[in-house]
């Protein structure tokens, strides 16, 4: 199609901790907006490589595992083939879902810390940790619990208090237990671990984030606040078992870290590049064309889909893991990061029942109703509530009448009147002119906001779109023309019908399923199901004279009272309820 030149995007979203199945919040915070893109971009015939995987190490896996009575690697085996299903069950278009947990990203992982040693960036320090007597261990993280110094909560994490959101330090807990054992006979251990000296990287860094020209306000400010307050040294090694082990440039265990392994934000954002490798061996593509700016990474436009809590782990870690090696690997060219979606303004919550999971959404309906209220609604700007109303609103409005009866009114008509066959008689008129116009306008403003990725902007003009559609059949009116000028019907139902091909064209980011479901019943072939270029577009004369048009079955069902009452109760609803 395009004679725009093709380019390469490469797009990764966070990747989703592998301790359970992730809810809507999450879907809607990174992967799903991530693969949307995706989507759109490839439509346009651009190149695209969409990488993500679960993030399968550090405690909340080991504690996840332990609480499942299960052997870590075996329990992360099975809840990747659960979050492998339930992205697929989502059309989540993934070129690949790795895994954290793969040789590649061990290997990588290695390497990294080695090239950042050789620079003189990593230094062996004694730190204080916990240590657990009932355990016979140290406890990293979550696997000590205490009181918030801060604020005084009394379940605080060892790595962060759900209270009152603040970073912690295990040995800051005041009555610290064991989150494993609820043992409390504690004490503070000197232990070596390998920090990272960011503070030497402090003008690289910051020199590389003045450079980025692409970033949201709030991801840059991000940014510049942490190097404003200077950038602190971290230990990227810690006291576990499960985790990518600390081995030295020579291939043997580094002395003195045979029973620790590397923290799981040092290894995670790593695995974007490992998962490319993994896919790269699974497909025989090459996978350094996409990372390596020495091996033709460096036309590649790589954008980073994330919630709004990893913004810092994207522009100041991750980047300092990269520059640091003195490596030319890719960095983030534009970073896209999202507030939450809440539940009724609360927090999503299993042991509450407050909010729908991935896997249970399923069973309640197929992907593009959900698909498309949480692009609508996307969290952009602001956090975003999920409500029942604000669902059933948006299926019934948008999906079931405006797109849906839109659809099922003008091919059941061909049907009936003229013989299921795409009509040719009669002259375009004014109606047609106009319809035109919209849409090119339109077209070329809903292509603006997919390149802005604003897909709340997107959707609304996607809808705008139908919504168009729907009033030229109001002007054209063929039902009332054919009694007295069958060409006339015609030109209208030719116009019509070659609406639904068009609208079926722009929704397949968002609602793919259905698009798809469409484009079939249209027997519209693959060649021309791409991306309608606004600068170009082609009018609305798609579907060939006699095209054959049998109607689709119906596309959304409305969605009773009665139904959304019975999930808001098996769910959660207002907090009124
Ligand atoms: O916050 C999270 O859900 C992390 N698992 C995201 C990791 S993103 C990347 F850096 F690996
Ligand atoms: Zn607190």
């Amino acid at each position: 199609m395009a004679q725009t030149p093709k380019r390469r995007i490469l797009i990764t979203s966070a990747l989703p901790y592998i301790n359970g199945i992730k809810h809507l919040g999450n879907l809607a915070g990174s992967m799903l907006p991530a693969d949307v893109f995706a989507r759109f971009q490839r439509l346009r015939g651009h190149d695209v490589l969409y990488i993500c995987a679960t993030d399968e190490h550090g405690t909340p896996a080991e504690l996840a595992a332990q609480q499942a009575g299960m052997d870590v690697r075996a329990y992360c085996d099975q809840q990747h083939d659960i979050q492998r299903a339930a992205g697929a069950g989502f059309d989540l278009s993934y070129d690949w879902f790795g895994r954290s947990s793969s040789p590649q990203n061990a290997r990588l992982t290695q390497h990294f810390a080695n090239a950042l040693e050789a620079r003189g960036l990593i230094e062996e320090r004694i730190s204080k940790q916990v240590y657990s007597h009932d355990d016979g261990r140290f406890l990293p993280d979550r696997y000590v619990e205490g009181t918030c110094p801060h604020c005084d909560y009394d379940k605080a994490r060892g790595d962060q208090c759900d209270q009152c959101g603040r970073l912690l330090d295990p040995v800051d807990l005041k009555n610290p237990y064991s989150a494993v054992s609820g043992g409390t006979q504690i004490e503070i251990r000197d232990t070596a671990h390998l920090f990272l000296r960011q503070s030497e990287l402090q003008d690289t860094l910051r020199d590389w984030v003045e450079g980025a020209t692409d970033w949201p306000p709030l991801a840059r400010s991000i940014a510049l606040k942490w190097l404003d307050e200077g950038l602190r040294d971290r230990a990227i090694t810690r006291d576990l078992h499960w985790g990518v082990p600390v081995i030295g440039p020579d291939g043997t265990p580094r002395p003195g870290f045979e029973n620790k392994v590397f923290y799981v934000w040092f290894d995670a954002p790593i695995e974007y590049i490992a998962a490319t490798e993994e896919w790269a061996e699974a497909t025989g593509s090459d996978w350094q064309s996409w990372w390596r700016r020495d091996k033709g990474a460096d036309d590649v436009e790589y954008v980073e889909f994330m919630g709004k809590d990893n913004v810092a782990f994207h522009t100041v870690s991750f980047p300092v893991t990269l520059l640091g090696s003195g490596e030319p690997w890719k960095t983030v060219d534009r970073l896209k990061a999202f507030n939450w979606v809440t539940w009724y303004g609360g927090k999503f919550s299993t042991s509450h029942r407050r909010g729908v999971f991935m896997d249970q959404a399923l069973e309640l309906l197929p992907s593009d109703y959900w698909r498309w209220y949480l692009m609508a609604n996307a969290p952009e700007g602001s956090d975003a509530a999920f409500t029942w109303e604000g669902f059933q609103a948006a299926i019934n409005s948008d999906l079931a009448n405006v797109l849906g009866n839109f659809v099922n009114r003008i091919t059941k008509y061909t049907a009936s009147k003229f013989d299921g066959a795409l009509p040719a008689e009669g002259t375009p008129g004014e109606d047609e002119a106009w319809i035109e116009t919209e849409i090119r306008t339109r077209l070329s403003q809903l292509t603006a906001h997919y390149e802005a990725m604003e897909f709340r902007k997107a959707a609304a003009e996607t809808r705008a779109i139908w919504a168009a559609g729907n009033e030229y059949l109001t002007r054209a009116a063929p039902w009332v023309k054919f009694k007295t000028d069958r060409a006339a019907a015609a030109v209208g139902v030719r116009t019509g019908l070659n609406l639904v091909a068009l609208f079926a064209r722009i929704a397949q980011p968002l609602i793919p399923a259905t698009a798809a479901r469409l484009l079939d019943a249209l027997q519209i072939p693959d060649a021309d199901r791409s991306w309608p270029d606004p600068d170009r577009f082609e009018g609305l004369d798609l579907l060939p004279e006699g095209h054959p048009i049998s109607p689709p079955p119906v596309l959304f069902m409305k969605l009773e009272d009665a139904t959304v009452a019975d999930w808001s109760d098996q769910f959660g609803g207002a907090p009124a309820d």
